[in-house]
């Protein structure tokens, strides 16, 4: 069947450097349908030929030297650009009579992408409902709305029910794009196409569990947006938790979207949201010295651009293993990993060898930018009695396949298209995710505690970070991935 996608907010850096070139990508590998139709809608007067030159920069800039001009010719046929104001239904009726005269068919799969402002996504939905884009009598209608999706979970519901007057569940597609990443759907691999991790994927084997996703990059441009957001928002209620589920959750029956939504809802279900005083306990939070200066953040901001949230999952197979998350700005490298440390043999029966958790055996998940995976374990020294080392066994995804990795982006869309919402959020999920993460907020703001650490770009976040963990009887796994 064709394809249209409308993309809302077609003006906005999403649009350009994300989606335009993820499908570019997908029509060089041949995944499009025939006929696909593109079409941009957003406040900006565009002609079809303006937008596609704008379209041919930012594309050729964002594509990872995969840009091949004659390729982006033959594709940039199939774009076209509606200006239109979200508020106005005059522009949504226009919208529909250009959609019709395009397709010129009258079958045809049509996704609408939600990359607009947050503020515009209930309007959006409603002037969609309005005007019968979202009815399936000519082929399936599909929605797709990105993060950040409510800013807490009143919000969240509110937005939820505000979709499912238009579109039923079946038809909305919440975009997380870590879920797109080659190295986090190969974590649900990993863990059931295997059978020798599962047996100690649990409380019995694993003493803790950290998810680190931390950013070199500063705040810049986005001051406006981040000073609203912060970390927790940004970072923590949907990518952190995201790798959270995919990490700690059981097998679904079969990979397919209920089966595989129903096992990270139960995870999510087993987090008991933290109380008050157990946030001051239980969290760290820093912001970067300089971020009050950024364009757009208050000179008093008390905005979090760091932190460390300990979480239990209390069922069966994790209670009493603490889940670690930290994410952070201004950190001394770009490295996303899942380190899940095994606990100490029961005894050492060699004289050297090492009691500390630490050394123990760890299996890294490295889901950016070195992707991989590394098994730490205990060997010996040759020719030095019974000296013992810890030794990694590797394995590098770009040494074992050869090709460019795929941009999470490419992966979704796809998806989309082919109406699989298996790697998308459904709507109890989002909810049940600000569940754990707004009584963290709640009591950032109201107590005032953990007091906001100052803390010095380039590195792992404050100092007491460090120390926090040390308490903990652990230690981060504060390691920049070496690119192989
Ligand atoms: C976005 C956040 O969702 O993810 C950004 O809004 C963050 O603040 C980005 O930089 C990180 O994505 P990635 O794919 O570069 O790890």
């Amino acid at each position: 069947m064709p394809l249209t996608l409308v993309i809302f907010g077609a003006s906005g850096d999403l649009t350009s450097r994300k989606l335009v070139p993820a499908l570019f990508q997908l029509f060089r590998k041949q995944r499009l349908p025939a006929d696909t139709k593109i079409v941009g809608f957003s406040r900006t007067h565009f002609s079809d030929d303006e937008w596609r030159r704008a379209l041919t920069d930012s594309t050729e800039k964002f594509s990872n030297g995969q840009f091949d001009r004659a390729a982006w010719d033959k594709f940039a046929q199939a774009i076209h650009y509606q200006a239109g104001d979200i508020g106005q239904a005059a522009d949504f009726e226009a919208l529909h009579k250009r959609l019709h005269k395009l397709e010129g068919s009258p079958k045809v799969t049509r996704v609408y992408y939600l990359a607009t402002a947050p503020q515009f996504y209930e309007g959006a939905v409603a002037q969609l409902g309005a005007n019968g884009l979202a009815d399936e009598v000519n082929g399936p209608r599909r929605i797709v709305i990105e993060k950040p999706f409510g800013r807490d979970a009143q919000t969240a519901t509110r937005l939820n029910d505000a979709v499912h007057q238009v579109f039923k569940e079946k038809q909305v597609y919440r975009i997380d794009h870590y879920l797109g990443k080659e190295t986090v759907q190969n974590i649900l691999v990993l863990r059931f196409a295997n059978t020798i991790f599962e047996p100690v994927w649990n409380r019995n084997y694993v003493d803790h569990v950290q998810i680190t996703v931390a950013e070199e990059v500063l705040v810049g441009r986005r001051g406006a947006f981040y000073d609203e957001t912060g970390i927790l928002r940004d970072m923590f209620q949907n990518h952190l938790l995201q790798l959270l589920m995919t990490t700690a959750m059981e097998a679904p029956i079969r990979f397919e979207a209920e089966a595989v939504r129903d096992e990270k809802v139960k995870v999510l279900r087993a987090i008991t949201p933290m109380a008050p005083d157990d946030v001051a306990t239980n969290t760290v939070r820093g912001q970067y010295q300089g971020y009050r200066a950024e364009p757009g953040a208050a000179p008093d901001s008390q905005t979090a651009t760091f932190a460390v949230a300990k979480l239990a999952v209390d069922n069966w197979r994790w209670q009493g293993v603490p889940f670690y998350l930290r994410s952070g700005k201004g950190m001394s490298c770009r490295t996303t990993q899942i380190m899940i440390q095994f606990r100490n043999p029961p005894t050492m029966v060699f004289n050297s060898g090492s009691a500390k958790v630490c050394d123990a055996n760890r299996l890294v998940i490295q889901i950016q930018p070195a992707e991989g995976i590394q098994l730490l374990f205990q060997s010996k020294v040759p020719d030095a009695g019974m000296r013992l080392r810890g030794t990694d066994l590797e394995f590098s995804f770009n040494r074992e396949f050869s090709g460019v990795m795929p941009e999470a982006y490419e992966r979704l869309l796809l998806d989309v298209f082919q109406g699989d919402a298996s790697l998308f959020a459904r709507a109890d999920e989002v909810e049940l995710a600000w569940g754990i993460i707004d009584p963290i907020a709640a009591a950032w703001s109201q107590t005032g505690q953990p007091p906001l650490e100052i803390y010095e770009p380039g590195l792992w976040g404050p100092m007491n970070s460090t120390e926090w963990m040390e308490k903990q009887g652990r230690q981060w796994f504060d390691t920049c991935p070496v690119l192989k």
